[in-house]
């Protein structure tokens, strides 16, 4: 780190309160400050380079050198750089935008809206399906079931939703009416000999004694990602998501696909929803919609949800939400150039192809005496370490293995994330097979370099 008073790192000391960081270790340690990128690389100040094998935060599919996307937001920055959707107001890249998504659902959706972040998407669609409870004559649905280690966001709605201590922590969280249920992770939470389609079975049950025991009828909506991501790349087990829907479906329960991490071809398939024959009401989609290049996020409901809330801003006078920035023409003028280079470039085939050639070099590593478990699908992956592979006991406490390799990997020019032990690889969509071999190399070098520090046990 560059210590002079007046040097970078020192002024972002100085002025900036990081998201998702320790602040008074970050009065330490400092900031590592990105410069410039190219393709799937990202430069530092100092000069170094890295892979981002996270893609930024899951979302920059194109790569971080796209001009395309720059002359996009260029052209539609000199022709008209703000207009809204309040009060029937429309523009074209709107128009475009709500049009293509609606088209490329994989179930049959109505309507698009928009909005600027995950976290504001899934708040809207809370308050979407609550608005529609009343509507509906149904005052009393308005609980919400989404899952512990699941990830929604941060603001007061979608932070409740997500299932992680460290987003509830002092900030008296989750609110009223959010109720958790449990985590579809077979390696940590399976009981001794059960399969797969059994453990599914018993986590639709628990989702069901949940219910019953809340009332169904006080039940509006079940909120998941199609893998979980933030809480560790969690990819559900088999049957799961067919037991789950059939438990929502009998009470008439709504589904709300959280597609910001899945969406637009991260699974290899357009959307996670597909993956794993999930049929929601509402997708919420955000991040690989504009790669990230701008930020905008999206909402797709089907009639079941559009319908009452029609019906309700006609006898209100108005639907009363909207965000000043949301549907932002160069956002979505920078979304749809986005979505032609997803489509042009064949990048869901490419998460597909690279994808499985990621997953089989990861899964390689499965006899590592400090990996535990090995997982993902597609462009999407994780490794959770342990100390202990017999009984998956972390190394001294949790996380800190995890932090550790993920130094490592940073030391030898790899970005990546843990999510306690388990390093998450996340890369952009446009990654090729050599790339991932020299990411997955590094990884390798990584643990190795580990090893003398850790005393793998068992
Ligand atoms: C599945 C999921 N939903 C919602 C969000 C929140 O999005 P944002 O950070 O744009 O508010 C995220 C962010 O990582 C996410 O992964």
């Amino acid at each position: 780190m560059d210590t002079r008073p007046n040097s970078p790192e020192a002024r972002d000391i100085r002025y900036h309160l990081h998201g998702y960081t320790n602040a008074r270790k970050h009065q330490e340690s400092g900031p590592l400050i990105i410069e410039k990128g190219d393709g799937i690389y990202v430069e530092d100040v100092a000069g170094n380079r890295y892979i981002e094998a996270m893609a930024g935060l899951w979302s920059v599919a194109v790569g971080f050198s796209e001009k395309r996307l720059v002359d996009a937001a260029t052209r539609q920055m000199s022709k008209l750089p703000y207009y809204h959707d309040f009060g029937s107001k429309s523009h074209s890249p709107l128009v475009d935008l709500a049009e293509k998504l609606v088209q490329m659902a994989p179930v049959p959706m109505s309507k698009a809206y928009f909005t600027n972040s995950g976290s504001e998407a899934n708040d809207t669609a809370m308050k979407m399906i609550w608005y529609r409870s009343n509507a509906l004559g149904q005052p009393a649905r308005k609980k919400i079931i989404s899952r512990k280690r699941g990830y929604h966001g941060v603001t007061i709605a979608a932070a409740s939703l997500t299932g992680l201590p460290n987003n509830h922590l002092s900030f008296d969280l989750p609110i009223a009416n959010v109720l958790h249920t449990s985590t579809p992770h077979y390696w940590r939470e399976a009981a001794p000999g059960e399969s797969e389609e059994q453990f599914s079975s018993r986590l639709a049950e628990d989702l069901e004694k949940l219910i019953l025991a809340e009332g169904p009828e006080t039940i509006a909506a079940f909120f998941g990602e199609p893998i979980m991501g933030a809480g560790g790349v969690i990819v559900p087990p088999a049957g799961y998501w067919e037991k789950i829907q059939a438990v929502l479906s009998k009470y008439d329960i709504l589904l709300v696909a959280d597609e910001v991490i899945c969406g637009f071809g991260r699974t290899g398939e357009m959307f996670g929803s597909q993956t794993f024959g999930i049929g929601p009401d509402i997708m919420v989609l955000s991040k690989q919609i504009s790669s990230s290049y701008l930020p905008i996020s999206a909402l797709l409901i089907n009639e079941k949800v559009f319908e009452p809330i029609a019906d309700e801003s006609d006898r209100i006078g108005t639907f009363g939400h909207g965000f000043t920035g949301g549907g932002h023409p160069v956002a979505a003028a920078v979304a749809l150039e986005n979505l032609k280079l997803i489509d042009e470039r064949d990048l869901v085939g490419n998460a597909r192809t690279v994808g499985a050639h990621l997953q089989a070099r990861l899964r390689r590593l499965a006899s590592h005496p400090l990996v535990g478990e090995v997982r993902g699908v597609g462009l999407i992956a994780a490794v959770e370490l342990v100390a202990d592979k017999a009984g998956k006991a972390p190394w001294e406490k949790p996380g800190a293995l995890g932090a550790l390799v993920n130094g490592l990997l940073q030391q030898n020019g790899v970005i990546s994330r843990n999510m306690g032990d388990a390093i998450a690889f996340c890369p952009p969509l446009i990654i090729t097979e050599a790339q991932v071999d020299t990411l997955v190399d590094a990884f390798e070098r990584s643990l190795a370099a580990a090893m003398p520090q850790v005393r793998p046990q068992g």
